[in-house]
């Protein structure tokens, strides 16, 4: 099969130069409404500049009402007259949530909880991904559509389920239990590997059998680490292999149509293991919501986007889904702020997408979507979401040629790892405050902060070509990954690690010697205790900032160490942040997690020390995100003021292809506004 890397425009989409268009659209969910409705679906689609729609997706029980009947009435109809209206379909395989007869039939398909709940239909994603007979009836459905609609012209994509994971990922069902032992017979081959990588001659778990192995159900104490982060990765991969069997359907049956599922690479989805599971599709698709109660939200939007952008190996991605305004599945769902729809869309672009799109088309009636918001809003379209919509499908129109170019690279690369999450986050530790993105996120912040174009790169990637690589709270660390990092250093690489990083091998046993027993001949440090801090606690650190979270106590033990930062107050003089030159190359430490001014601070410093320079004026840099694309001939500078205050940008020249002329110089971007600068490369 030839390697697909993006869409399969209809003929008549594809422009001169081959090169485009972007992709502009939404969840089409035309069962929802009339006919009369879909026409003018239609009209309003070819206005706004929609050319892609993703059509199907929870349309099972529509197609097939029954196990032994199948009414394609409404897919054709709808799917003729997208076509006839230059739309093309991104079309789900529809087997995120079963129809009624299925689970009425089967009620064994149904997951299961930890403490034995059963999860029952009425909402949606109500499968256990283990279940052989859920597979047999899903795929069967898979091979009915993919036959159905695998030859039509319009067809550009095939969207694999739905935000596989989203609800049922962790199921503990029997059938989860036999895939379980199955996966770590695989994994360790004897019951004696794995009651030692368990650890099991603590509390009297060793097994005798592999019958005895059960998911960690609710339990009478803390359960079984090792038992537990297998579980994660079994999880992972389990749902993985759902997606792989879809993936095997429509490759037998439509070798030349490219494949997607759309990932949730989002606030605190941790399950999903997507450094793995992207070898299995030809286009990365990602769904991304802001948090409205977090006020670091845009930044959070980017900082996904730059972990898509590393998933994606920056090539184009397509953004699958966001909100247009409110969602309805917050505590408080507030809408977006005039400009943001637009700016939100044009940062995902900066970041690799290429495809720009939304749940969904339009806002529905009834179900329990009914306050999401759409691009098409209950109130119609004489309404402020409809007129950003428009304006937004006019702005990737004149984006058209930015389509296909490389979502350049920075010079500073935070590693991010699933597994190093999974096992963080498990009980039992120094802190249950610790969350992993976040503290990966705080170093996120810092770089941006300080004008720095900032990667976020899954850590088994080649991190070899970057000046600087930071590894937050990197606590599980494979021997691999050791070598790796060990070798970057060696080569002249900059390599800065925190508090909790380097803490256990990939069976979570802790490296012994004192901390952090992976990195602790390369930092030229030991740390003999950790340093979790009680809520609201602070240490404060010389020069004005505090330490919260966690705070080290650090020694120095390589004489050529020098100190970054000391403790101030009761601490005072003992090291918070330490760099030990290596060969041309160094290796840091931070021991706490530090205030964003001050964390900001240090970052430029770390960067300034490994030769590399902010890439944005560092008077806007608070205020406004900078990333290129390129193309071989042409570089685009993308401009996003991150708030709602109009912010000057000084030092950036070129055509400004939003405003439809020449900058030098000086760019001014007002609230949640956004400037696109080409230039010859
Ligand atoms: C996603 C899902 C969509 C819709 C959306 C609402 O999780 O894929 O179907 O539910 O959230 O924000």
């Amino acid at each position: 099969m030839t390697p697909h890397h993006w869409l399969r425009w209809p003929a008549a989409t594809t422009p001169a130069a081959g090169r485009g268009p972007l992709a502009f659209g939404a969840d089409y969910n035309p069962e929802q409404w009339s006919r009369d409705t879909w026409r003018e679906d239609v009209r309003l689609m070819r206005e706004a500049g929609v050319n892609v729609v993703n059509l199907g997706i929870f349309a099972w029980a529509t197609v097939q009402p029954a196990p032994d009947r199948y009414e394609w009435d409404v897919l054709d109809e709808a799917f003729e007259l997208l076509h006839a209206n230059g739309v093309a379909v991104d079309l789900g395989t529809g087997t995120a949530s079963p129809p009624p007869w299925l689970t009425a039939l089967h009620p064994e398909i149904l997951p299961v909880t930890e403490d034995g709940q059963v999860l029952y239909p009425g909402g949606r994603q109500h499968w256990r991904p283990t279940s052989p007979v859920f597979r047999r009836y899903a795929l069967g459905h898979v091979r009915a559509v993919a036959e159905r609609y695998g030859s039509h012209p319009g067809l550009a994509l095939w969207h694999v389920s739905n935000e596989l994971g989203c609800h049922n990922v962790h199921d503990y069902s029997d059938d989860a239990a036999t895939a379980f032992r199955e996966w770590l017979r695989a994994r360790y081959g004897s019951i004696d590997a794995l009651n030692e990588a368990w650890a099991t001659s603590f509390w009297s778990q060793r097994y005798s059998d592999w019958s005895q192995i059960l998911p960690p159900r609710v339990a009478a104490a803390f359960r079984n680490p090792g038992q537990q982060l297998d579980f994660w990765r079994f999880s992972s991969d389990a749902l993985r292999d759902y997606l792989q069997a879809e993936v095997a359907v429509l490759r037998e049956l439509t070798p030349d149509v490219p494949i997607t599922t759309n990932f949730m690479v989002m606030g605190g989805t941790k399950s999903m293991n997507y450094a793995e599971w992207r070898a299995d599709v030809d286009v990365i698709s990602n769904d991304h919501y802001l948090t409205a109660a977090d006020a670091d939200r845009y930044e959070e939007l980017a900082f996904s986007a730059a972990l898509v952008r590393g998933l994606a190996r920056s090539r184009p991605w397509f953004l699958m889904e966001q909100s247009t305004s409110a969602v309805n599945w917050q505590p408080i769902n507030p809408p977006k702020a005039p400009g943001q729809l637009a700016r939100d869309s044009l940062t995902q672009l900066a970041y690799g997408a290429d495809a720009i799109s939304y749940f969904q088309w339009r806002q529905s009636a009834g179900g329990a979507e009914k306050f999401h918001s759409a691009l098409v809003p209950h109130s119609g379209t004489d309404s402020r979401v409809w007129r950003e919509v428009c304006e937004l499908g006019a702005a990737l129109s004149a984006l058209t040629d930015v389509a296909g170019s490389t979502a350049a690279a920075g010079r500073v690369a935070l590693l991010f790892d699933w597994e190093a999450w999974w096992a963080a986050e498990l009980d039992s530790h120094p802190s249950e405050r610790f969350r992993y993105r976040s503290v990966v996120f705080d170093w996120f912040k810092a770089f941006v902060d300080a004008g720095f174009a900032v990667d976020v790169q899954p850590v088994a990637d080649d991190f070899s070509a970057y000046s600087l690589v930071v590894a937050p709270g990197l606590y599980l660390v494979n021997d691999e990954t050791r070598r790796r990092i060990t070798d970057y250093v060696a080569a002249g690489g900059h390599l800065v690690t925190t508090f909790f990083s380097g803490i256990v091998d990939d069976t979570d046993r802790v490296v012994l010697g004192g901390y952090p027993g992976v990195f602790r001949e390369l930092l030229g440090i030991r740390v003999e205790e950790f340093g979790p801090l009680l809520d609201g606690e602070e240490v404060p650190v010389e020069g004005g900032g505090n330490g919260s979270l966690w705070a080290d106590p650090v020694d120095v033990v390589a004489p050529e160490v020098e100190v970054l930062a000391r403790y101030a107050g009761a601490r005072a003089g003992a090291p918070v942040a330490t760099r030990r030159p290596i060969g041309a190359g160094s290796a840091s430490y931070v021991g706490a997690r530090l205030d964003p001014a001050t964390l900001r601070g240090l970052a430029a410093r770390l960067a300034a020390a490994a030769g590399v320079e902010p890439d944005l004026d560092p008077s806007a840099a608070e205020h406004v995100l900078r990333r290129e694309r390129h193309h071989d001939d042409s570089r685009y500078v993308f401009l996003l003021n991150r708030g709602d205050q109009p912010r000057t940008v000084k030092g950036e020249s070129g055509f400004d292809v939003l405003a439809g002329r020449a900058v030098q110089d000086v760019v001014e971007l007002p609230p949640y506004g956004a400037a696109v600068l080409r230039s010859p490369r």
